[in-house]
């Protein structure tokens, strides 16, 4: 049986309290994994310190980085900051690509730098050009790296692409990529996520809005465990 990544991402949602509570209801509803599953859950930065203190059943990301290392950088979150904390960071979502007009060269710095700090970078792209792009700018980025393909009409829309698009797109991402993990995110819900775990190019999901919700998140899970 192939791995599968879930990938939760919170983006910028729950307060303290509201973290603790969502943790309380989700814990007894998934005590254990398969041996072919890792969830992986990007909270909010102020979050990581509780997820890490509480140890959940999740390996923990980070929404972005800084593009630079520790130093005066106001506001920013370095690498370093959160090395040996967190395992991964999700970098390049269209929506810091759309908001805070993020480019490729940007997100290229970001790369390089939480690889620098032992960080899995999880890229998001939305079109191939993006992905070229970063084969240009980061040529080993396969080594070390996952792609989370996400459309842009798909994200946040409850319309999600259609599996066997999302498998054919992601086959050519790993041909620029050199097979690199694939993972599709748009709209993945407890209903659909089955049949995006099940194509041969997708290693795994990217999960927004459902993951907000503790037995929604569950129950997606537990359909990306036994997909059928
Ligand atoms: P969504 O978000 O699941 O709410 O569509 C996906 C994402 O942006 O990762």
């Amino acid at each position: 049986m192939k791995n599968v990544i879930i990938l939760g991402n919170w983006k910028a949602n729950k307060s303290i309290d509201e973290a603790k509570k969502w943790i309380d209801e989700f814990t007894p509803l998934v005590t254990s994994l398969p041996r072919h599953v890792s969830l992986i859950l990007c909270p909010a930065f102020h979050h990581l310190e509780l997820f890490i203190t509480i140890k959940t059943i999740f390996a923990l990301g980070i929404q972005d980085i800084s593009p630079y290392p520790s130093g005066a950088y106001t506001g920013e979150i370095s690498a370093q900051m959160v090395a040996g904390k967190i395992q991964y960071a999700i970098l390049g979502h269209s929506e810091r690509r759309k908001y805070f007009r993020e480019t490729d060269e940007i997100i290229a710095q970001k790369v390089k730098e939480t690889h620098r700090a032992s960080i899995k970078p999880i890229v998001c792209v939305s079109e191939m050009n993006q992905a070229s792009r970063l084969k240009e700018l980061v040529p080993d980025f396969e080594d070390f790296g996952t792609i989370l393909y996400e459309p842009l009409f798909a994200v946040g829309s409850g319309q999600a692409d259609s599996p066997e698009k999302a498998n054919e797109i992601a086959k050519e991402i790993r041909v620029i990529l050199n097979n690199v993990p694939v993972l599709y995110g748009g709209s993945v819900a407890p209903d659909n996520v089955s049949t995006f775990i099940l194509q041969e190019h997708l290693s795994g999901v990217g999960v927004g809005g459902a993951s907000l919700d503790p037995m929604k998140f569950a129950n997606l899970i537990k359909n990306a465990c036994n997909p059928r």
